[in-house]
This record gives C-alpha cells, structure tokens and sequence, in this order.
C-alpha cells in the first residue's frame, strides 16, 4: 500500500459507528481507524464479527487485513453485532449495509429501514446519521422520517449523505486518495463534521443537499457502466467491419474531453455495482416520470457482450458437448475474490448446459466459485493455469489477472490440445499470439 494521507494534528476525532462490514463498511471502518478516529464496526452477523475480531477478513480486497490488524491493536477499531450498544457510544453513525436488486430492478432497502428504526429507538444524544450505502434519491428524507416517527425523546439528530465511490481491488487506496468527497447536508453542523472526519485526506469537497448527493452516486456510476457498453457496441461494429477496437479506445481517449478510462471492451462490466446501479437508477427515473431508456440499452448491450462471446467460440469449435475448455478468471475483475454478477458466471452456465467439459481457474475466487459451481467430472478447479489448459480445446480468458499476462504461452500452447484462445479482455496481443500458432479471438480486434 502507498502511503497513507498524513494526520493533521487540529484534525478532530469522532466516535463512528459504521453498520455493515461488507466491501464498503469494513473498509470505511477500518480506514476511519486509520485516520485516527473510534470506530465500532457492527454487523448481524456473528459469524462474520467473530472471524473479524479474530482479525480474519471474510473477501479479499488487498491490504485490507494489515489495516484491521493495526485498528485492532490500538483499540481504533472495534467489531461487534450489538448495533443498540455501538449507536448509544456513537457520535456519527455510517449506514453501510447491503441494499441488494429486487426483480423489478428496484434496490432493496429493507436492511436501511431496519438500522434507521434502531437509530430512532438509542438516540441517547445528538446524532449524525450518514448514508454510505449506494441508494436512490429520496432514500435520506426516508431515513429521516423513519428517526422522526419512532424517536422516543427529544433529541436532536442530523442525517446526510456520503456515497462512496472506492473500487474493489484498490479499496483503501480510493479511500485515502479519492477524486472528490461528496457530501449531502442538511445543516451547517452536519457539513463540519463530515469535512472534519475527513479532515486529513486531501481532496475536493462537493458539498450538495442529500438528494443530489444520492443522485450523484447513480450519476457516475450509470455514466461509467454507459461508457464500457459504447465501446462494447463499438467493438461489435468493429469485428464486422475488420477494424481494431483497441487503437478506437487509444484515439477516443487522448480527447481530454472523452478520458481513457472505463474505454475497454470485453465481455461487459459485472460486480455488485454497475449492474444493480445501472438497474436502480433506471427505475427510480421511472418512478419520478422519467423513462431513462439510454440505460436499458446500457444494459441489453453488456448480456450481449456475454452470449455474443460464446457464440464466437462456438463458431470455432462447432459442437461444445464433450469438449473440454479451460476457464481463466472467474471474478469479475481482477484483485478481488468477487463474483457477484461475473460476466464468468453466465459464460460458464451457457458452456455447462452445452455440455462442456470445463477446468475453472482463478487466484483467488476458488471458494467463491465452488459456492456457484459444484466440483464434478465436467467441472473442475484450479488454482495453477498450466493444470486448466492441459488437453483442452480452447482457453477462455475471462479476468485479465497480472498472472495470467506472465502465462508462458509457449508451454500453454504444447500443454492443449487445440490451440484455441479467447481473450474475453483483449489481454493478449493478437499479431503475438498468432506468431505462436494459436488461433485467437478478441472483442472487436
Ligand atoms: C464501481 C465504481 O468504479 C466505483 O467508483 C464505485 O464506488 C463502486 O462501483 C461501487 O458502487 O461501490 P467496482 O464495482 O469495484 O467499482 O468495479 P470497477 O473497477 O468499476 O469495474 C466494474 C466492471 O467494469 C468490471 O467487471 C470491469 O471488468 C468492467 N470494466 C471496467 C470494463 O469492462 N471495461 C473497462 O474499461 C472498465
């Protein structure tokens, strides 16, 4: 990890209660230790509380343990799943709990209801209650009436907003070097203590009402999920017309106006953001009375990166029943265990139900896939590459992990028996890997 943002010593220090230890709370928790504050880190699971006490983190997210570690050992960060007993210790009080796809599309917000309704019942004294969780607009004038309506004394309190914006894989650093800090106020008292807690970590402020600020979350996220399926629709333009995708990415991203960022074509974004986001915003548009069709469109385009990849390499090996095809990658990114959503998983179904002899290989996700997938002759796992490849008809590269790029393709190609690759990331450069004799297919390349 790089360096931490440097303390600054007039910096006050709150007692934080953060509800929820998934990817964003526990992160949250343990970075808000770091800065120096009290953090109590509160989730319904026991289980989970119980490992975490045993300094065992329940996903992967890289240098996340050595700072639970370090919160632990100097009594900045405390686990519990009393959430009454966290609230009443509490100054500000993060809601970061889960807020899961319904079938509509519509995010569930049961778990926020319920922690808003605890809040209400232990507000022993002034409270600021803050949204973390990614949520639609209007979820903070909710969380306010529901304090209002079972609050049981007179205490004043304060809710706001605070969307996080930290990628998996690279948690902690976004946290401790953000592009902005959003915040959505109601008071003058709220604002000073969200840009005190955040005191000692540099970066732009926006300061906004609350329904702007739950806005905005949706905002950025839909707009990057809007700019992987534009260049996934480009690359399908592309692999027709015979040009080259990636050297489209390159000259649409040297306009500062455009950026390179989120420009690379694959088999679609996935994780349990963009798609739920992508989803949630749609519909809380449509509840207001406005029909945000770009985003369905952002949405049809990326499934169809996924069966438009399957259909590629059923054009190469005809009949997929009996072949035996190696799985490179299963989260849905690299540097993180996650496969909520995987553009991998719907890939994988599709192989199986055409009764494909597949060998799954990933870092990290192992224990993730064997939840999803169970171990049998047709499916196997493995954490070593050279193991998947061995006898197969085809490598489908799903994750770009660094140690994939590093394969020994040379070996690679002896070990398969059909030297067949699909580089559902454009991962590997096409001109080299056909000098090595291989057959490939890219996304639009
Ligand atoms: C995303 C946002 O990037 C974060 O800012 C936000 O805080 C987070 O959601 C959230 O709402 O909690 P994350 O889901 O961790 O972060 O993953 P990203 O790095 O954004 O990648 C999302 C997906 O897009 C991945 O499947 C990735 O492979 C895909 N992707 C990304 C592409 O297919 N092409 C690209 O050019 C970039």
């Amino acid at each position: 990890m790089k360096k931490i943002a440097k303390k600054k010593k007039y910096t006050k220090k709150y007692k934080i209660c953060v509800v929820g230890a998934g990817h964003v709370g526990l992160v949250a928790a343990a970075c808000f230790a770091e800065l120096g504050h009290k953090v109590y880190c509160v989730d319904k699971d026991k289980k989970r509380i119980t490992s975490l006490k045993k300094k065992s983190i329940p996903f992967y997210e890289p240098d996340l343990e050595s700072l639970v570690k370090k919160g632990i050992k100097s009594k900045g960060l405390v686990f519990s799943s009393s959430l009454p007993e966290a609230i009443t210790k509490s100054q500000v009080i993060f809601i970061a709990v889960g807020t899961p796809p319904q079938a509509d599309g519509s995010a569930d917000l049961t778990a926020i209801e319920n922690v808003a309704q605890v809040i209400a019942k232990n507000l022993n004294s002034y409270k600021l209650i803050v949204g973390k969780s990614t949520v639609p607009v209007w979820t903070g004038r909710k969380i306010k009436e529901i304090i209002h309506r079972y609050k049981k004394n007179g205490n004043d309190f304060d809710v706001a907003s605070n969307p996080e914006f930290l990628r998996e894989g690279k948690a902690i650093y976004d946290f401790f070097y953000p592009d902005r800090i959003v915040i959505g106020v109601e008071s003058e008292r709220a604002e000073n203590i969200l840009k005190d807690i955040y005191g000692s970590v540099k970066a732009t402020i926006i300061v906004t009402d609350i329904n702007t600020s739950e806005l905005i979350k949706h905002a950025a996220n839909s707009f990057l999920a809007t700019k992987i399926s534009f260049i996934n629709a480009v690359s399908r333009v592309c692999d027709l017309a015979g040009a080259d995708v990636e050297k489209i990415s390159l000259a649409m991203g040297l306009d500062r106006r455009i950026g390179k960022e989120f420009l690379q074509a694959g088999i679609g974004y996935g994780g349990f953001c963009f798609p739920k986001d992508v989803e949630a915003f749609a519909y809380i548009s449509k509840k207001l009375g406005y029909d945000f069709g770009l985003l369905k469109e952002v949405k049809t385009i990326n499934e169809q990166q996924r069966s438009n990849f399957v259909a590629k390499v059923k054009e190469h090996l005809w009949i997929l029943k009996g072949k035996k095809i190696a799985i490179l990658g299963l989260s849905f990114k690299p540097d993180t265990d996650d496969m909520r959503f995987a553009p991998s998983v719907d890939i994988i179904k599709t192989f199986i139900s055409e009764g494909a002899r597949l060998y799954l290989c990933d870092p990290q996700s192992l224990n993730e896939a064997k939840k999803i997938f169970k171990p049998s002759e047709k499916i196997k796992f493995t954490k070593d590459p050279y193991e998947a490849v061995k006898g197969c008809d085809c490598l489908c590269l799903l994750t770009e992990w660094g140690e994939f790029k590093e394969l020994d393709l040379k070996r690679v190609k002896k070990l398969m028996q059909y030297p067949l690759i699909a580089d559902g990331r454009n991962m590997f450069n096409k001109q080299r890997i056909s000098k090595l004799g291989f057959e490939y297919i890219g996304i639009g390349k």
